[in-house]
């Protein structure tokens, strides 16, 4: 029996020797160093491997053996060779983003560290350091003295933080303790293109589908004002109690910012809470060319802001930001008292009183230390650059008359369709050719419907894309829908 655990010791010993650590660090930098460098070029074959989910399930065994076996520089090659590679300049997809490889260095650091901040004596440093990021991040929103925050595991859990904290601030009742009252139909009105995050926070909450009131959108995609006294008035004629509106800033499909001095001018009207999910392009508040796009911002009373999508952060890292620093404390009204001793508001260090993880990950470090070493224009400059590499990208679309915009491009995403081969029906064809791109491997780039037309849909949001890599997409387009 002894032997047996001084034998387990010693293996636990070698798994955490610092000179094991080291040898297996400098190995593992190296391999993702040679990555990063061929992705950065794009040198790898393909941007996502043209690996269907039944022939990647059997590239991977599960038959662990008792007996050490692996090296961590295979399987670090292997995991790096058959992902998608969001570091490879034709990576137009999804809103996640290229990381910057100094916030990969962050993240070893504090997966290390491993703090969680549930309460301030899990994470010191790491619950201050989230702090004086949110109180930043609250300023350049333009909340005033009692703007404060905290960090949650990505926009979905974001929004739906926000909206619970909306309904307990403005359903009239305490509804955290007695819950829902089948005679209030509480109920918030939601921009047409929200992210579908927002309706599913909402039916989290109980409030079904008809606690979700859309809002129309004009003809590019923005929230429409001017349709916000009649959507109002008819949800309080059919007996709703309407607590709040959320807008985009940006929307996911068309990145389309909406009127937010407007809409803000509205509730404020009407006393309803005013959520803008700012996921992808609240970013866009440290560029001074583009900033304007959120005037009005500072009328919200939450703001969702992920600083993985347009601060090159490695998911998920997302600011939730409150007007009022007590409305953070709504959300979540519970007593645990293993963790906290005293009332929510006294505790602003536990940050578990406020998110709703209680295990989190160290997420606001990476943000931190960015700013830190790069400084706050490296930031501003990278919005202007992808931004203005779709305005250019959106120019030479419209020169191109086989090819259609959906919309003008506000931001860094980008909607088009390809219109040659008319005698096919041109939805699908959309959908083909981006099928084919994909399994080709020379792009990734992603698909939309909008208002019944399909649409091939761009986020650039690597910094190393160039106009050149567009112009190629558009060949590519021409010579697949060819074939
Ligand atoms: C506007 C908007 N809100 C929320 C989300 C959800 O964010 P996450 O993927 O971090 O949960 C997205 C994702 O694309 C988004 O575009």
């Amino acid at each position: 029996m002894l032997k047996n655990s001084s034998e387990n010791l010693s293996s636990f010993k070698k798994a955490f020797d610092p000179e094991e650590f080291r040898n297996n660090g400098h190995k593992i930098v190296d391999v993702l160093a040679d990555y990063l460098q061929k992705a950065g070029c794009g040198q790898l074959n393909h941007v996502l491997p043209p690996i269907s989910p039944e022939e990647m399930l059997s590239l991977w065994d599960e038959d662990f053996s008792e007996k050490p076996e692996k090296d961590l520089t295979d399987l670090v090659k292997k995991l790096t060779e058959l992902s998608n590679h969001l570091l490879h300049p034709k990576y137009v997809g999804h809103q996640v983003t290229s990381p910057l490889p100094m916030a990969a260095l962050c993240s070893l650091a504090t997966s290390l560290l491993n703090n969680s901040n549930a309460v301030y004596e899990m994470g010191p440093a790491t619950t201050i350091i989230e702090r004086k990021l949110t109180k930043w991040m609250s300023g350049l929103i333009g909340f005033g003295d009692k703007g404060d925050g905290f960090f949650t595991s990505g926009g979905t859990l974001g929004n739906l933080t926000a909206l619970l904290a909306a309904r307990q601030s403005k359903s009239g009742y305490d509804i955290w303790t007695e819950g829902s009252k089948e005679s209030v139909s509480l109920a918030v009105m939601v921009s047409e293109q929200c992210h579908y995050s927002v309706k599913r926070a909402l039916q989290v909450m109980g409030m079904g589908e008809n606690g979700v009131i859309t809002i129309p959108c004009n003809e590019n995609f923005n929230l429409d004002n001017e349709k916000l006294e009649e959507t109002y008035v008819n949800a309080l004629s059919e007996g709703k109690k309407v607590i709040a509106i959320a807008a985009n800033a940006c929307s996911t499909a068309t990145g389309s910012y909406d009127d937010l001095q407007k809409t803000g001018e509205f509730c404020k009207q009407k006393g309803l809470w005013f959520h803008v999910d700012g996921a992808h392009g609240a970013s866009a508040l440290l560029s001074g060319k583009y900033k304007h796009l959120l005037n009005g911002i500072h009328q919200a009373d939450s703001v969702v802001w992920d600083t993985h999508k347009m601060m090159l952060m490695p998911a998920l890292s997302t600011a939730v930001i409150f007007k009022n620093s007590e409305n953070s404390y709504e959300a979540f009204c519970q007593k645990a008292s293993y963790l906290f001793e005293r009332e929510a508001r006294e505790e602003w260090y536990n940050m578990a009183q406020r998110t709703m993880e209680c295990t989190k990950l160290m997420m606001a470090f990476n943000v931190y230390a960015c700013l830190s070493i790069y400084g706050t224009k490296f930031f501003g400059d990278y919005i202007d650059r992808v931004y203005d590499l779709t305005k250019e990208f959106a120019e030479i679309i419209r020169q191109n008359p086989d090819f259609e915009l959906a919309v003008e491009p506000e931001c860094n995403i980008i909607c088009f369709r390809y219109l040659k081969n008319q005698d096919k029906d041109l939805n699908h064809l959309q959908f083909e050719i981006r099928k084919k791109i994909l399994s080709e491997g020379s792009f990734y780039l992603t698909q939309t419907i909008l208002r019944d037309k399909s649409y091939l849909r761009c986020t650039l949001i690597n910094p190393l894309t160039t106009i050149d890599d567009l112009k190629e997409l558009l060949i590519k387009v021409r010579e697949v829908a060819a074939k």
